[in-house]
Parts: structure tokens; C-alpha cells; sequence
């Protein structure tokens, strides 16, 4: 049982890192490892580290004590069903999400989503206050919770708060076109330090709180800076979250993973090569994208349906909001079109699967593939790609990669499309698949060594060693 005030530091989240699920069969309900790139680096963090996570377990109108879970305490946030409506599905995703994803679709603006998005807000920030020890250490995540850093401040002044946003951040008119635009930035400025994955979403935060808010001008570079408040600063800067690199590729060398990869290789039909996507279900992730290319190349006649085969995993996400409900309806339209065109009895050329697999399934996926395809509209930062890389030390494997990711600021040694130009992306499949053995292990090579470097325990460790030097400094009284 978790003792109130009794952590010294406390992860704040959406979601926990477990989900409450309850089984269609009319079981009881079961925990499982929640979906997203947050949950699989903040767990690796805090398992390291420990603490406490408060968050949301995942199922409307649920109470739910703390816990501990393996090591970890968990501080439930119960929300109710028209909360998850209107906090979760509403603002968060059909307003922030896209808006900050380029507006690839529409963002709704609607007023009593954005009162509903405040109230929960303030829930969290509530909780978080009751779970830190005195002078503890919060970190914040995410673009669900953007102003809990003000409100827990104001709740608690004795604690260092951090806050990382894992999406992209808008450029500066995007996000201008947000009622709240003031009220959100209000809401990080709560923080220490903010943290954004690119130099351009830390620039793109300090100007809008210069513009928004008539701050002096930020001292800083063109990766951060630091706004001083009153007797406060706000340090912004970039940092690139990653994973844990050493973990996957110990694994992915594991006898049984690499006996697993042969056997799907088997199971497969022995194809000359093995195309893979891993994303979650989402219209960011440019799924369509890359099937559409593959289409083409197979109608064409460039790729052989004898030959190639793809592989897509696709973890089912947000499925109450249309525009994710018609997106898996366009995928598994096109899913359908490709084998009804290519495909041999017994043998499909795309295997789709509408689910998520286990780590162990994954690694094997990933080291048994020949390209991983990894085509993005837009992405904060995108892991799949980092996995897919730490999981091919021999630098076997190549790794198509959208210029839209984060990643590729990173990764620029993989073959980097622009998903908007479909002959683009086609003739970068065909390069991954017919490049020069000792050219592709050469970019494989650098990448693996990039990744293995930059892994998620020095991105936590620069964070918070970042956010320690901030809040400690003390600001002169002229300002400087
Ligand atoms: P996002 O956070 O937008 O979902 P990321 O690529 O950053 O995208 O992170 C996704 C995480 O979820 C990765 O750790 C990946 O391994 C995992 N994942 C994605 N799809 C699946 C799947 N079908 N089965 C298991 N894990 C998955
Ligand atoms: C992305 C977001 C996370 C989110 C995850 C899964 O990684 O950055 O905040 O948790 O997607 O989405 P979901 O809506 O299921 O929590």
C-alpha cells in the first residue's frame, strides 16, 4: 500500500504503464502493458530508477487503490466515461493530436472538451501532489497534460517539476490557431524544464511564450533557452528520447528469439524478402502510405509477389474516434486488394494483424526482417526505428525511414523518403531491397552505434540532471 507524500520522484502520465482490461468473453478484468513509445521508455526509466506513476488505468469508471507492480507504486486516476469522452478521446485526440501532427486532419476546437481537459488536468495534479515526498521530483508527460506543471505548482511550490512533450510540437501557426494557446503555455511555463525531442519544437515554445506572454527575450541556442519568470526559469530545451539498446540486443540474439525468426520466415513460405511495418494504428503513421507503394510496385511488375512479402502489425488505437475507424478501414481495404490481386491460395503477400504482439514475437519480427518500413506523415520521434536497428548488430537489415520522424534527425544513415512523394518511397523500397550488401551493412553499422550510444537511460539522465541545474539556479535580481 502506497503511503501519501512518500515519493521522491513521481512520474505523471496519462496512462499507467498497465492496462485494465476487460475480456469480450465476459471474464474478470486482466492488466496488460499499455500501448505507445511513452509507456515502453518510461517504464524502462523508472524500473531503473523507481518511484512512483500516477496515471489513468486505462477503463472508464473504474476505482482502483494504489498498487504496487513489480517495484513500482502506481497511483490510479479514475476517469469517468464522459471524461474519457471528452479529456482522452475530445481534446486530447481530436483537438491536440492533430493539431500538433501537422492538422493532417482537422482539430476540433469545442469549449466544454476544453473545460472537461482543465478539470482532469487538475485531477492529476492533485494526485501528484498527494504521491511527492517533500522537495520531490515530478516528471510530466505528454500533450494530455500540459497544465498540471502550473497547477502542482501552485499546489506544491517545494517540488522540482519537469515536463516532456513525446509529440511533435507545432510550428508556431498551428498552434496559434488553438483557443487555449495562452492558457497551455501558461500551463508548462509551471515547469523547470520543459523538454521537446527537436531543437524546433524547444524554438517554437520559447517563441510563442516570448509572443504570448511579452517575455523578455530567451537567452539560449538554437536547441534551447531559458525564460526567466519573476525569481524562476524555465529552462526549453531538445531531447531525443530513445530505448533500451543494450536490452533489445542482447535479446534479439537470444537462441530462441533468432529460432522464432527463422520459423516466421518458414511460416511465410521462405520469401527471397521480408518487408515489415509495426505502428500503432494511427493516420499519422502513413500504414496507407507504404501499402500504396507496395501496390504499385507489385502491379508494375518491379517487385515479384512470388518473392516479397510484407508484413504488418498494427496495434488497435483510439478506436471510438472516426478518423481512426476509417483509416483501418482504408488499410485493410488495400490489405484486401493486394493479396486479391497478388496473392496465391495459401499464401498472402501482406499478412496483416490487427493486434498487439508480445516483446519477445516482436524482436523476432524485427530480426528476422529484411526492410522495415517506417513511413510517418509526421512523428515526435518514432522507436520502432531505434528497435529495428538495435536488434540488427551484424548490420543485416536495412530501415526505411520517413524524413518526418523525429528519428531521422538521428538515424540520417537510413533511406529517407518524403511520404508525400509516392515515387519517392517506391524507389526507395526497391533500393533497400537491391543495394549493395557492403554499402547497406555500412549504414546499418553507424546507425547500430548511434543508437547503442544514445539510449533511454542517457536521455533520462541528461533530462534530469538538466532539470536539477534549473531548479537549483537561483535568479540574480538583474535577471541574469
Ligand atoms: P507511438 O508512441 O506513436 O505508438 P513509437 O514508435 O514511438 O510510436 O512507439 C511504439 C511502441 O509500441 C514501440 O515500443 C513498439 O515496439 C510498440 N509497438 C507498436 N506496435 C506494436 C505491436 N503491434 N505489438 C507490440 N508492440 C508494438
Ligand atoms: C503516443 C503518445 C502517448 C500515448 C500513446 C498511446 O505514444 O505520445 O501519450 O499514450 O501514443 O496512445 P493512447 O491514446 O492509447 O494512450
Amino acid at each position: 500500500m502506497n503511503e501519501p507524500n512518500s515519493d521522491d520522484f513521481v512520474v505523471v502520465a496519462n496512462r499507467l504503464p498497465v492496462d485494465l482490461e476487460t475480456p469480450t468473453d465476459g471474464g474478470p478484468p486482466v492488466w496488460r502493458r499499455s500501448p505507445g513509445g511513452l509507456v515502453t521508455a518510461m517504464e524502462t526509466v523508472l524500473r531503473s530508477n523507481s518511484g512512483a506513476w500516477v496515471g489513468w488505468p486505462g477503463t472508464p469508471d473504474v476505482t482502483v487503490d494504489p498498487f504496487e507492480e513489480d517495484g513500482l507504486s502506481l497511483y490510479p486516476v479514475e476517469l469517468s466515461s464522459q471524461e474519457v469522452e471528452e479529456y482522452y478521446e475530445g481534446f486530447s485526440n481530436d483537438t491536440l493530436w492533430p493539431l500538433y501532427h501537422d492538422a493532417l486532419i482537422p482539430p476540433t476546437f469545442d469549449r466544454r472538451w476544453w473545460r472537461t481537459y482543465r478539470a482532469v488536468n487538475q485531477r492529476f495534479a492533485e494526485a501528484a501532489a498527494r504521491a511527492a515526498a517533500p522537495g520531490a521530483t515530478v516528471w510530466v508527460h505528454d500533450y494530455q497534460l500540459q497544465l498540471v506543471p502550473r497547477m502542482l505548482r501552485e499546489l506544491r511550490p517545494d517540488v522540482t517539476i519537469g515536463f516532456f512533450l513525446h509529440i511533435p510540437f507545432p510550428p508556431t501557426e498551428l498552434f496559434l490557431q488553438l483557443p487555449w494557446r495562452k492558457a497551455i503555455v501558461d500551463g508548462l511555463l509551471g515547469a523547470d524544464l520543459v523538454g521537446f525531442h527537436l531543437p524546433g519544437g524547444a524554438q517554437n515554445f520559447l517563441y510563442l511564450a516570448n509572443r504570448l506572454f511579452g517575455l523578455p527575450a530567451p537567452r539560449g541556442t538554437s536547441s534551447g533557452g531559458t525564460i526567466v519568470l519573476g525569481d524562476r526559469q524555465v529552462r526549453v530545451g531538445a531531447y531525443p528520447i530513445s530505448i533500451d539498446s543494450a536490452q533489445l540486443r542482447e535479446r534479439s540474439r537470444d537462441t530462441a528469439v533468432q529460432e522464432r525468426a527463422a520459423e516466421i520466415r518458414r511460416d511465410l513460405g521462405d520469401p527471397e524478402v521480408m518487408l515489415l511495418g509495426v505502428d500503432r494504428l494511427d493516420y499519422t503513421k502513413g500504414i496507407d502510405v507504404r501499402l500504396e507503394a507496395l501496390h504499385e510496385l507489385f502491379a508494375e511488375g518491379t517487385l515479384d509477389p512470388e518473392k516479397v512479402v510484407m508484413v504488418q502489425l498494427a496495434t488497435p488505437s483510439r478506436e471510438r474516434l472516426t478518423a481512426y475507424a476509417q483509416l483501418r478501414d482504408q488499410v485493410e481495404r488495400e490489405v484486401g486488394r493486394i493479396n486479391g490481386e497478388f496473392a496465391r491460395l495459401g499464401s498472402p503477400v501482406v499478412h496483416y494483424l490487427h493486434a498487439s504482439v508480445d516483446r519477445d514475437e516482436l524482436l523476432a519480427m524485427y530480426t528476422g526482417a529484411d526492410v522495415m518500413l517506417v513511413t510517418p506523415l509526421r512523428d515526435g520521434m518514432n522507436l520502432v526505428a531505434k528497435e529495428y536497428i538495435a536488434c540488427h548488430p551484424d548490420g543485416s537489415g536495412s530501415l526505411v525511414l520517413s524524413e518526418f520522424a523525429g528519428a531521422a534527425a538521428e538515424l540520417r544513415r537510413a533511406l529517407l523518403v518524403n511520404p508525400h512523394d509516392l515515387e519517392g518511397v517506391k524507389r526507395a523500397i526497391v533500393e533497400a531491397i537491391e543495394e549493395d550488401p557492403a554499402e547497406r551493412k555500412k549504414r546499418m553499422k553507424t546507425m547500430h552505434a548511434h543508437v547503442m550510444e544514445y539510449d533511454v537511460a542517457r536521455w533520462s539522465r541528461t533530462f534530469l540532471e538538466d532539470l536539477r541545474a534549473t531548479s537549483g539556479a537561483h535568479v540574480t535580481a538583474s535577471g541574469s
